[in-house]
């Protein structure tokens, strides 16, 4: 598969390493990025482009993945679309569940592939979470708790897009903990109350942008969650978390005893059920996994091209992340708790 990219920040290094690592299904044709010294690398290895009209124009690809600021996922999603290109898209999908419909159309019009890298479920140890839930080992799950704590500002200066709720679609909730609402949906299951307690913000923030965030979840199948998130703390000691609660036992993805890993505590398991926990083998859940998530995620996009087959994390499924992300606000914003509509759950 001839594949072009448009966005040479992290993320689309993350998708450069992912092309070369399925070298054997997938090849960079042709890179885009306003920033030349972005492209001096790829000089020689595929085209360059500084100009996303003309990479529309001339770049020689039947897929196009897009790691580019959000107030562009939409437009460039569109375009990609409409030029009969399948389209792995970076979180969010879009700014708004509007946004989003209006891609899910296109793709479902022109008969392409609309995948969003929500990247943890290509993630072994959040894999293996979603099973071991599944297995019913840790029972029924009555509780769970996730954080997402990044300090964004050595990478984004003040006056950055991201901190720009009207181009980046929100705050802490969108660019960061969206991982996190994803993987609950993923993991737990479908949110049937939210109740944001604080949208705290300062002045990084514009246009309805958080610094902080947190909130509280009533799932459709009783458990309670809870989630903190915040893109401005300085230098958290970790960054990213998943404990689930269930009546048979406990699981959490973590530093434990200095190492991270996820770990496991269970009445199944025959460690001691006061002090210790296990650590899972991931490995056993995700056969076929390697460690870098968007290696798997890319190979997963080929895939379901190449099969017709609906992606883990395609249009239809993601949405239901923007949409709780938007009830997740409405209730920050109203100040009370917010039930699920179910007039937006299905889609069109
Ligand atoms: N999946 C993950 O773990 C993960 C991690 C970080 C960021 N992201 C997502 O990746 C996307 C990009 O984030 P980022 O941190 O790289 O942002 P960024 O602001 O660094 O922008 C990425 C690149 O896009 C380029 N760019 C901007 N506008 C362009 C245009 N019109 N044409 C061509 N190139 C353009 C910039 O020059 C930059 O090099 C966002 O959606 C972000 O949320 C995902």
């Amino acid at each position: 598969m001839k594949i072009g990219l448009v966005g040479l920040g992290w993320p689309g290094q993350q998708h450069v390493r992912a092309i070369r690592e399925n070298e054997n299904d997938a090849a960079l044709t042709a890179v885009c990025d306003l920033d030349p010294e972005k492209l001096r690398e790829f000089e020689g290895v595929c085209d360059t482009f500084s100009d996303i009209d003309e990479f529309f124009t001339r770049a020689d690809m039947d897929a196009v993945i897009l790691a580019v600021p959000h107030q562009l996922h939409a437009k460039l999603t569109l375009r990609a679309l409409s030029l009969d290109k399948h389209v792995l898209i970076e979180k969010p999908m879009a700014r708004t569940s509007e946004e989003c419909r209006q891609m899910i159309e296109a793709a479902e019009r022109n008969h392409k592939t609309l995948m969003v890298a929500q990247n943890w479920r290509y993630t072994p140890w959040c894999v293996a979470a979603k099973s071991i839930v599944e297995s019913k080992e840790l029972g029924k799950i009555q509780a769970v708790r996730t954080e997402w704590l990044l300090n964004f500002r050595p990478s984004f200066p003040k006056g950055s897009w991201i901190y720009n709720g009207e181009l980046a679609g929100g705050g802490a909730i969108t660019s960061l903990a969206i991982h996190n609402v994803d993987a609950l949906r993923y993991i737990i299951g479908e949110v049937e109350e939210v109740y944001t307690n604080e949208l705290y913000t300062d002045d990084w923030s514009s246009n309805g942008a958080e610094n902080w965030a947190m909130c509280q979840f009533k799932f459709e199948n009783g458990a309670l969650g809870h989630l903190f998130t915040g893109y401005t703390p300085f230098d958290p000691p970790d960054n990213g978390m998943l404990y689930v609660y269930g009546e048979e036992g406990t699981m959490f993805f973590g530093k434990y005893q200095g190492e991270n890993g996820l770990w496991i505590r269970s009445a199944k398991r025959s460690v001691d059920q006061h002090t210790s926990y296990e650590r899972v083998d991931v490995e056993a859940f995700t056969k076929g996994f390697v460690t870098h998530p968007q290696t798997n995620q890319l190979k997963h996009f080929i895939e379901s091209i190449t099969n017709q087959t609906r992606p883990e994390t395609d249009g239809r499924e993601v949405i239901k992340t923007i949409e709780l992300v938007e009830m997740m606000y409405a209730s920050g914003n109203k100040g009370i708790p917010m039930k699920k509509d179910r007039k937006i759950g299905p889609l069109l």
